[in-house]
């Protein structure tokens, strides 16, 4: 692993490790009965069409099993399963109130996936054990390195990784332009549907853990020297956001 990349790990734990600790698990306590909503709210309904683009980069083959990283409210699995139902879905978050709204949602479209309930940094599962892992909007609150890491043990070989996150943008300008859109949703989406008092500690959070994050081009070396090849990286919306799709290699 690039030592710059491994520098930039060390410095986003030192900046944000109490955040993640404190602060986040009350966001998502706090957002869960809201988030889906919120997230129409906050992207001008823009992330449902970004759902479906990233789920269309993904090979999907009848009665794969399936691990969705940070699951939150089920909306990876569930349009999954929407797409091929004989899928085995399991689903692993930290925040049993986002996984309780992801069931019932499922539930509601007779959909059956398997949660867990756990920190994302050690996967409770088996080395090569998933046809296909995918992570959406999340990493930015992790250790990535870690992560990915865990991702990667419990792929089996060949099996892909697919990644979507809101990511740094390569030009200064659209960066700038795009923190102050990210203060100012904050403001609106607590002024909208009352946040608690996490959320709104949270909103410089929600800006410099983009500011210290990695751009589309960094976030490929980082899958590519986690032994992932081939590793597809594709900038979204001016590279505020990037998708990967990432295989481990094949034994
Ligand atoms: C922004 S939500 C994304 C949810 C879902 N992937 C989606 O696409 O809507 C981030 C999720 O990551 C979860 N999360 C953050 N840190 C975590 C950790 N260390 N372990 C497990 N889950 C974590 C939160 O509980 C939350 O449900």
């Amino acid at each position: 692993m690039n030592q710059v990349y491994r520098e930039r790990e060390v410095a986003r734990e030192k900046a944000f490790l109490a955040i993640w600790n404190n602060d986040i698990p009350d966001v998502f306590a706090d957002v869960a009965k809201y988030y889906d909503r919120a997230n129409v709210f906050a992207t001008l309904g823009l992330i449902d069409g970004l759902r479906r683009r990233f789920i269309s980069t993904m090979h999907i083959a009848p009665h794969f099993r399936v691990l969705d990283v940070c699951a939150g409210t089920n909306v990876i699995g569930i349009d999954l399963l929407s797409r091929e139902p004989s899928l085995e879905i399991h689903a692993v978050d930290r925040s049993a109130r986002m996984q309780q709204v992801g069931q019932q949602l499922a539930a509601k479209r007779g959909f059956r996936i398997e949660s867990t309930i756990c920190d994302v940094h050690e996967l409770p599962f088996p080395d090569n054990h998933f046809d296909m892992v995918t992570l959406q909007w999340a990493t930015r609150h992790v250790r990535a390195i870690q992560v990915f890491s865990e991702v990667h043990r419990v792929l089996k070989p060949g099996g892909h990784f697919y990644h979507c996150d809101m990511l740094r943008p390569a030009n200064k300008l659209v960066e700038q332009m795009y923190y102050l859109y990210l203060k100012a949703c904050v403001t609106l989406v607590a002024r909208a549907f009352g946040s608690g008092a996490a959320a709104l500690r949270c909103r410089d959070y929600f800006v410099n853990a983009i500011r210290m994050f990695y751009s589309t081009e960094e976030l490929s070396q980082v899958l590519a020297a986690l032994q992932f090849s081939p590793v597809v990286g594709r900038p979204v919306l001016g590279g505020t956001v990037g998708f990967h799709k990432a295989r481990k290699i094949a034994a």
